[in-house]
């Protein structure tokens, strides 16, 4: 190849090079005002720091270090972060590259006299939780710089800095670039980071040491010494062999000694006796050799040897380093040429590193997730950062740990009066070595929880000046009374035991035998008319084009995102037989429902999330919207669209409603075109099996939609046919063909929706509670049989109604669409509404016009 070839070759990857490194280089400016600027002595854009921790205060140092006092001031050293508060604060980075990659990071410092006290500070900087260098400064106009390679241990990097009692901490500027993994190798692999000692650009006495063209930023120092003679070329040199890709800037220049017998000599020393070190050594001939020319030579370590005899190749970069830790006060490498070589040794480059050996050890990664867990759900407003418990002596405000083990332990938690609200989070019950635990003094309410058993260690156990209610659990009052667990709870609590607890729940269905001879209510007609009508255009069509899978990510939320929305679930709107349903915002404000599901089904995560994917794909104007799930670990989620007017079953049991007939119409015609669509428009059909006033909600202009469909399939387990009648009906709404034969189909719906129309009518709740329980359809009944419909219908519409509207009719076996369903079939229809255009909604007044079939 050319040489000009070479050099488009060496522009070209010079310019990717420029390209790729904004994207995955992490470059904080701490202290900054939140603006991302680029920093024109390097382009490399500077972010502030904001996201990357929460605690401490932005400053500026002094105007007299600053610009124009001082013109080669970098711009991100002009401001910083302190950290009055706290003895250990940490910055968190999330490199892209994830765990085990090889990084470098620099950390900045430059007092600058920022508080005005003159005095310098000195404070300790932690990689993780172990010790990467002291800080110290020699003026407040000193920059310091320290750099460490290492690995990354876990996704998360956290650079703390420690408060040892000589000032306050504080940080200029940190920065993240990534590396291939395969260089700076030592003996140790990955359990050892590589702290900065030297790093020198030999034979070069100008330029600014922090070169465009090294792809991994690192800063060359300059350095020539008296007894040497520089080299250098301008021609291309082949660096990108290897990974190190050491910079053009640096290799192109080299030393040789001057006096071409003497050995090329460097030397240094360090007051650690146990400091172990790596060199990487770079050589790349510059010089062009004639045939009789020859540069040959060794490298030892305070005499003994290293490496060679090596000859260095024309144009091309080489590293050697040591296999070895070279270990020791003091340090002397010698590069001296072999008998023959008629030239004297060189070096371009040189790099010394101090090993850092990765000794301590992190937190028990399960009390680490719990206690994060804990962190986010009550937004503790402590100095809560990086490890929980390493290093020692500088764990959590409020956490002892347990340092006699492999990985801490977190034996005690102490939140006493922090402002904590909503429910005793589950996730503390995860810090299983837990002995000691303080809540008091909060604004927790909810129970004392059952998942406190989890805790077989605890012996402390404070939740006074709380706003719990209920009881508090069995064990714990057993141990208590044992004298195994010191048990403080504000006395109206002390109830002992939960009485709840043992009477199992019987929930007997509501279906007399006159049922089974009256049997279901029908507005199928409706529906069926509506179905034949549309069969061939409408939602079945759209179902079916819309079915592309949607993003499911989109949709999915983490547990930790759930409590963001429901505010740790602050507003509980309802309660369901799946679990409690709580009022919450999406980030945009949007207003949603969030129905907590207990995680007691039978079917595994998979197929809840395959169901919750399917039930986000249905949409109709009848049907509440689904705006996604959680399925994090144990909890369960369910988001819908919020309904501002509750549901049907309240609005109806609310006296000051009065809803007119026509009203009840528009809600009776909504919910049966939702169920319609899950009958007729889905494919496979999706039967709700929970058809009833509560699952029909009500939005702010009252329309009505049907929420809960599809959840009973995830949720059943059709073997165990007992739960499943406990489970999947509700009293008052089971059909009774299904709850004597256990077949579902379509028309169980039906019966439950005849009930609703039922309840429309005469305002009654299915279940009616007077001296006894009388189920609806006994009580209309008797009057039915009279003639005397009036009389059912719900006086507060004041009579303001159309009896002709309403009729109970007779149906014959065999004579549509419910097949085999009995003999009687009382139907609540409605006729002259339909045809009086009293609804403004054309699809509406196109679906109703159809008279129904006599
Ligand atoms: C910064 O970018 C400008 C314009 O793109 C360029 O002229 C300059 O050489 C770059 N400086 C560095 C240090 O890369
Ligand atoms: C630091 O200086 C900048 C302008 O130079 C100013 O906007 C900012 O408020 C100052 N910050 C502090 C903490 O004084
Ligand atoms: C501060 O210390 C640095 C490094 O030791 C030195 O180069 C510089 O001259 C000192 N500045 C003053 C003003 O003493
Ligand atoms: C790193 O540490 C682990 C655990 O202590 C050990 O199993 C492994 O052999 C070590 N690796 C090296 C290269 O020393
Ligand atoms: C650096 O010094 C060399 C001579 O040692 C000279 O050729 C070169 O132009 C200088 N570069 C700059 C950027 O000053
Ligand atoms: C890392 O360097 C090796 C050569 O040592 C090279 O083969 C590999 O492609 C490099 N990896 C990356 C991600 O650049
Ligand atoms: C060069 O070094 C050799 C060996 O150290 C010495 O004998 C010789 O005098 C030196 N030459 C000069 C010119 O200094
Ligand atoms: C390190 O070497 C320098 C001279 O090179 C000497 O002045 C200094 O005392 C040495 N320090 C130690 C700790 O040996
Ligand atoms: C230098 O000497 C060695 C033997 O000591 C020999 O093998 C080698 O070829 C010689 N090299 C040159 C360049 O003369
Ligand atoms: C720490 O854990 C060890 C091992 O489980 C146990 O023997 C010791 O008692 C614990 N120490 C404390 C203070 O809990
Ligand atoms: C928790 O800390 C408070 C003071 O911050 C202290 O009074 C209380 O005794 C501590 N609780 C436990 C269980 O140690
Ligand atoms: C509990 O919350 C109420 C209002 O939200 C507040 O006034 C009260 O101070 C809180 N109590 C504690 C102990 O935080």
């Amino acid at each position: 190849m050319s040489t000009a070839g070479f050099l488009l070759l060496f522009l070209i990857s010079a310019s990717l090079v420029q390209a790729q490194r904004r994207i995955d280089f992490i470059s904080i400016d701490c202290g900054s005002p939140s603006k991302l600027y680029e920093d024109s002595d390097t382009n490399i854009t500077y972010s502030p720091d904001n996201n990357f921790i929460d605690t401490g205060i932005n400053q500026n140092i002094s105007s007299e270090y600053m610009y124009p006092n001082n013109p080669n001031l970098p711009l991100p050293l002009s401001d910083l972060r302190s950290f009055p508060q706290g003895n250990k604060n940490c910055y968190t980075l999330k490199p892209e590259a994830g765990k085990g990659n090889l990084n470098l990071i620099r950390a900045s410092f430059l007092y600058g006299n920022y508080d005005g006290e003159n005095r310098l500070p000195e404070f300790d900087l932690y990689l993780d939780v172990n010790f990467w260098s002291a800080v110290t400064f020699g003026n407040a106009s000193e920059i310091v710089t320290k750099e460490i390679v290492g690995f990354a241990q876990s996704d998360v990097i956290n650079i703390c800095l420690l408060n040892i009692g000589l000032g306050t901490p504080f940080i200029s500027a940190l920065e993240l670039r990534p590396l291939n993994s395969s260089i700076y190798k030592t003996k140790f692999g990955t359990n050892a980071s590589l702290v900065l000692f030297k790093r020198l650009d030999i034979g070069s006495s100008n330029g600014t040491g922090r070169y465009a063209d090294d792809v991994y930023d690192r800063v060359w120092s300059n350095y020539m010494s008296p007894s040497w003679d520089s080299v250098s070329t301008s021609s291309p040199i082949i660096t990108y062999e290897d990974g190190y890709r050491v910079p053009y800037e640096v290799i192109k220049t080299a030393a040789r000694p001057r006096n071409g017998s003497e050995p090329l000599e460097l030397y240094w020393n360090t007051t650690d006796l146990n400091a172990q070190f790596y060199v990487y050594m770079y050589f790349s001939e510059v010089e062009h050799l004639e045939r009789n020319q020859s540069r040959k030579f060794n490298i030892s370590w305070n005499g003994s040897p290293l490496f060679g005899p090596f000859i260095p190749r024309y144009l091309k970069a080489d590293i050697i380093s040591n296999s070895k830790a070279l270990v020791g006060e003091d340090h002397r490498i010698s590069i001296y040429k072999v008998e023959n070589s008629t030239l004297p040794p060189i070096l371009n480059a040189f790099e010394i590193y101090k090993v850092m050996q990765l000794v301590e050890s992190p937190t028990y990664s399960e009390d680490v997730d719990a206690i994060m867990n804990v962190r986010t759900t009550y937004q503790i407003k402590k100095t809560w950062a990086g490890d929980p418990c390493a290093p020692k002596n500088f764990s959590w405000e409020g956490l002892k740990c347990n340092y006699t083990v492999s990985f801490p332990r977190i034996i005690s938690l102490n939140l006493t009066s922090s402002s904590l609200s909503g429910i005793i989070a589950p996730s503390i019950a995860k810090l299983s070595s837990l002995e000691s635990l303080d809540l008091s003094n909060n604004n927790l309410t909810g129970p004392v929880p059952e998942f406190l058993e989890e805790l077989k260690s605890l012996k402390t156990l404070n939740l006074k000046g709380n706003q719990l209610s209920g009881f508090v659990p069995n064990f714990l009052m057993e141990r208590s009374e044992a004298g195994l667990l010191g048990l403080s709870v504000d006395s109206q609590n002390l109830c002992g035991s939960d009485p709840c607890k043992k009477a199992k729940k019987i929930v007997a269905p509501l279906v007399g035998s006159l049922l089974s001879a009256l049997v279901a209510l029908i507005v199928l007609i409706l529906v069926w008319k509506l179905r034949r009508k549309r069969k061939s255009a409408t939602e079945g069509e759209t179902f079916k084009k819309k079915g592309i899978p949607i993003a499911s990510k989109k949709c999915q939320f983490t547990y930790d995102e759930v409590v963001e929305i429901t505010k740790n679930f602050e507003t509980e709107i309802g309660k369901g037989g799946f679990g409690a349903v709580y009022h919450g915002y999406m980030k945009d404000g949007t207003q949603v429902a969030v129905k907590m599901l207990s995680p007691s089904s039978t079917q595994g995560p998979r197929e809840f999330q395959t169901e919750a994917e399917l039930l986000m794909r249905i949409h109709h104007r009848n049907l509440a919207s689904f705006i996604g799930y959680c399925d994090d670990a144990d909890n369960l989620a369910l988001i819908y669209e919020y309904m501002a007017n509750g549901n049907l079953k309240q609005y109806l049991s609310d006296k000051s409603s009065s809803m007119t007939w026509k009203l009840r119409l528009r809600i009776a015609i909504d919910a049966a075109q939702g169920l319609e669509y899950l009958h007729h428009g889905c494919k496979p059909p999706i039967v709700h099996r929970d058809v009833k006033t509560a699952n029909i909600l009500l939005s702010e202009n009252l329309d009505a939609k049907i929420a809960d469909f599809g959840l009973s399939k995830v949720f059943s387990n059709d073997n165990e046919t007992d739960v499943e009648t406990t489970v999947l009906g509700t009293a008052g709404y089971l059909d009774p063909e299904y709850y004597s034969s256990h077949k579902l189909n379509e028309k169980s719906d039906v019966y439950g929706f005849g009930v609703v129309l039922l309840e429309l009518i005469t305002g009654q709740p299915a279940v009616i509670r007077s001296d006894e329980r009388i189920h609806i359809v006994e009580w209309v009944s008797p009057q039915l049989q009279k003639g005397d419909i009036a009389s059912v219908v719900d006086p507060r519409m004041e009579g303001d109604f159309d009896v002709n509207s309403i009729s109970f009719r007779n149906r014959e076996r065999n004579s549509g669409l419910t097949e085999e369903s009995g003999d009687t079939f009382a139907s609540a229809y409605t006729s002259s509404p339909y045809n009086s255009s009293m609804y403004t909604d054309s699809t509406n007044v196109d679906s109703m016009t159809e008279p129904f079939p006599r």
